[in-house]
């Protein structure tokens, strides 16, 4: 079978090298030419744990193969996956612009029977209108031929994309005809051998699964969240509450965890793509819009507490920021809580020294010179007046808590994912702040 996978973006390299991994001819189409030059090479444009060894692997085997040209290897493919950005218009809607233009493209191109498959996360809708760009391009070349649009959105966790693709929950597909069904099947047999669903079903509901999922996730974030800050006024603890309720099953122990508040390419934008849609049908989805106002203003808890604790007064303090991705095991800073705690504490006039195992290239692409580069997260607590956790990498779980308290001026940790022992901590004479615990 050959596949064309269009967008070498997260979703788009993952797929195409998990898809080459199983067997399967995978072309991997950009119109960046330095990306795809650079994947020829071996350079990836992101970091994801495991991706670059079956990347390289399945590249020298000749199974995964890299091109700018479209037009050119279209002809012969079975399935085309667009997995190309839909970044989020002014008024919060995702914008189709790319994923149409490689429509046209394979409605210009293609010269037998196709699948075509939209990946990346579009709104109800898209695939109708995919359709409709294909057709037109046919007309306008006057031919006849035979394809299926269907839909199959992806759950990828950054961090963990590859183990989620080799080895999903579940798949999704969206199609309207036996026949596209068969060639999606066919395609995904592999990763279902372990007895996980392809859930087949029809195409909208399809894109609405991905919106209603991420949705959903984000929702119980954001209830956490609001939860913890209540147990602090309330003189509760949240990692007790957390456990009471995670033990039921049917609210489950997973994506309870209190935080700085969501962040990363994907919940902030599919929240208020769906408020969007929502006002588009005329319905307010009055859930979500608190779901986004929670998270917003959960970013600047830590701020306050810091303010709090220092008096209100931060001008010519010092403090060590441990982590800036969005979440551990990626180098992704969109919309990454630490940069609005790094933008609140130098416009009270403090000054931050940074660091992060993997996303610190990034992160200086937004922060420049604004912050202290450090080397490991001893250096970032030189001479500083706090410690604040933002990302729970694994090497930030077990510090040598004598060596940094020598080198901090005052002993005080804000731990911004509560991964610290207060007690412990608190015995060692630190200072100890967590979300929702009580001070
Ligand atoms: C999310 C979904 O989990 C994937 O299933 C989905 O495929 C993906 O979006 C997507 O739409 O492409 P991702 O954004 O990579 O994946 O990251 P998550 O692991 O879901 O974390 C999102 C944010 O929630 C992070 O900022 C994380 O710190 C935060 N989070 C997560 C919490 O604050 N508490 C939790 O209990 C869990």
């Amino acid at each position: 079978m050959k596949v064309i996978v269009v967008g070498t973006g997260y979703v788009g390299l993952v797929t195409g090298a998990c898809l080459a991994e199983v067997g399967t001819n995978v072309v991997c189409v950009d119109v960046n030419e330095a990306k795809i030059n650079d994947l020829k090479n071996g350079i990836l444009p992101i970091y994801e744990p495991g991706l670059e060894e079956i990347v390289h692997r399945n590249y020298q085997n000749g199974r995964l193969s890299f091109s700018t040209d479209l037009a050119a290897v279209i002809p012969g493919a079975e399935l085309a996956f667009i997995a190309v950005g839909t970044p989020p218009g002014e008024d919060g809607s995702a914008d189709l612009k790319y994923v149409l233009q490689v429509a046209q493209q394979i409605g210009a191109s293609m010269s037998n029977y196709l699948v075509v498959v939209t990946k990346s996360t579009v709104p109800v809708g898209t695939a109708v209108k995919v359709n409709r760009t294909i057709k037109q391009a046919l007309q306008e070349r006057d031919v006849l031929i035979d394809y299926d649009v269907a839909s199959n959105p992806e759950f990828l966790k950054e961090g963990a994309a590859v183990q989620d693709f080799m080895k999903p929950d579940r798949i999704v597909v969206g199609v309207n005809t036996e026949r596209a069904q068969q060639v999606l099947a066919q395609l995904y047999h592999p990763y279902v051998l372990n007895g996980r669903p392809i859930v087949f079903m029809d195409i909208a509901s399809a894109e609405m699964t991905k919106y209603a999922a991420n949705a959903m996730l984000a929702t119980k974030i954001s209830f956490m969240n609001d939860i913890a800050n209540l147990c602090e006024l309330t003189g509760a603890d949240v990692n007790k509450v957390r456990r009471g309720i995670g033990s039921d099953p049917r609210i489950g122990d997973r994506f309870i965890y209190p935080g700085i508040g969501y962040g990363g390419s994907c919940f902030p934008k599919d929240v208020k793509a769906l408020v969007r849609t929502g006002h588009e049908y005329g319905h307010n989805m009055r859930i979500l819009e608190a779901v986004e106002a929670v998270n917003e203003d959960q970013k600047k808890v830590m701020f306050s507490k810091i303010d709090r604790h220092f008096d209100h007064n931060l001008q010519g303090r010092t403090f060590a920021i441990w982590g800036l991705s969005f979440k551990p095991n990626t180098d992704d800073m969109r919309e990454a809580p630490s940069l609005v705690l790094i933008e609140a504490l130098l416009q009270a006039g403090a000054q931050v020294r940074v660091f992060d195992p993997v996303a610190m290239p990034e992160a200086r692409k937004e922060l420049g010179e604004s912050v202290t580069w450090c080397t490991d997260l001893y250096h970032a607590a030189t001479d500083a007046d706090a410690i604040v956790l933002v990302t729970e990498w694994n090497e930030f779980r077990l510090p040598d808590w004598s060596r940094i308290q020598s080198s901090l001026k005052n002993a005080v940790v804000f731990d911004g994912r509560n991964i610290y022992d207060d007690v412990t901590l608190q015995k060692k004479g630190f200072n100890y702040y967590g979300i929702g615990l009580t001070a």
